[in-house]
């Protein structure tokens, strides 16, 4: 591909998006305005689980999940290759836990739909489960097994990204400040005002995945693009498996209030909350005790624990839930590829994919169309 790219969010998905639009041939270069992986991507438990978080229907958000999953084993054995960096793919399965026998009906049918679209679940109880995940709450009555979904660290896939970015000849800048869009008609143009002086850079097109902050730069297209952020607080206990006493969690855990995931580092990181704080990134007491209060009636033996982590992340969520991904139809070197949610380190290859696609001119297909940025638009066109 012949063609210059500015990727503007240097997250999962702008990366992705850098090193799939480099695989094929352009001039990528990655602006930032802080640290690549600093927002929602860094502080992601790095779930690959379109199944447990997307239960109710096979839309085609569940596709584009899905087809994302299927992308996973190429796509992170290329960025391990690239990269040299092991970032944790761990094809652990999950479990969704119900707690009430009313709720079985839910997850048979689920299972039901699931089972037409790729997953080999199984509804498990009694010994089966508590075989399956010996750790497990007696106050379990049955979980849904997916061994489809899987997990990676995703700090370090952010990293291994970054070094698999470079190594390929992506320009990744960092620190950058405001990052503001000069010209987007005859060529593209970013300003950057950050503590080190000016800087514009220069290209034939432009990628935004600026996640949460995604509405702010196309205001300056005449868009308004409804992204806002969802702060989701999560922890991590002491999980070291090597130490007597402490039994490896099997499965991801999932319940209709969180999840659990052991990690290869010796943690079980827990998450997540859901609130509305604006762009705070802090925890609080409250969002945490509630983690704290499902944990233990998942896992007994975190009574005696307490985290030794605490943070939070901003999901980048829409009005739909749907992430945007598409050419803008008003300022046509620009594509955009924001608003991932809760998905954004399971949907980062097919984003990739699809961006890329377009990039070289493809038009999305016609289910892929839910995506398209404008579909919430109220617009006055401003000219640069
Ligand atoms: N995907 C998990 C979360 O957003 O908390």
């Amino acid at each position: 591909m012949n063609t210059s790219f500015i990727v503007l969010g240097g997250g999962i998905i702008g990366l992705a998006c850098a090193l799939e639009l480099r695989l094929r041939g352009a001039a990528v270069t990655v602006l930032e305005a802080e640290t690549c992986g600093g927002q929602a991507s860094g502080a992601a438990a790095g779930m690959l689980a379109p199944y447990s978080e997307n239960p109710e229907s096979p839309d085609e958000f569940f596709r584009l999940c899905r087809e994302s999953l299927d992308l996973y084993p190429n796509w992170q054995q290329r960025i391990r290759e690239l990269s040299g960096i092991d970032f944790e793919y761990t094809e652990s399965g999950s479990l969704y836990a119900a707690y009430h026998e009313a709720d079985l009906l839910a997850l048979e049918s689920r299972l039901r739909w699931q089972r037409q679209h790729g997953s080999s679940g199984e509804l498990l109880r009694g010994a089966a489960l508590v075989s399956a995940e010996p750790g497990l709450s007696r106050q379990v009555v049955a979980a849904l097994r997916t061994p489809e979904e899987r997990h990676v660290y995703a700090p370090d896939l952010v990293g291994a990204l970054i070094a698999a970015c470079l190594n390929a000849g992506v320009l990744i800048r960092e620190q950058l400040g405001k990052l503001e869009l000069a010209a987007w008609e005859r060529g593209v143009e970013v300003r950057a005002a950050g503590d080190s002086g000016e800087a514009v850079f220069q290209a034939d097109q432009l990628v935004i995945c600026t996640g949460a902050w995604a509405g702010h730069l196309p205001s300056e297209l005449g868009l308004e693009l409804p992204v806002h952020p969802i702060r989701g607080q999560i922890c991590a206990y002491p999980w070291d498996t090597r130490q007597a006493g402490t039994e490896p969690v099997r499965h991801m855990i999932f319940s209709s209030q969180g999840y659990l995931v052991q990690k290869a580092n010796g943690t079980l990181v827990c998450g997540a909350s859901e609130d509305v704080a604006g762009f705070d990134t802090s925890v609080t007491e409250r969002g945490i005790a509630r983690l704290l209060r499902w944990n233990r009636s998942v896992l007994p033996a975190l009574e005696d624990r307490q985290p030794i982590h605490r943070w939070a992340g901003l999901r980048p969520a829409t009005l739909d839930g749907r992430p945007l991904i598409g050419r803008l139809s008003r300022a046509e070197r620009v594509i955009l590829a924001a608003g991932h949610y809760r998905n954004g380190i399971l949907l980062a290859p097919a984003t990739a994919k699809l961006v890329a696609d377009l990039a070289q001119g493809r038009e999305a297909e016609p289910w892929q169309q839910a995506f398209r940025p404008e579909r919430f638009h109220r617009q006055t066109v401003h000219r640069p």
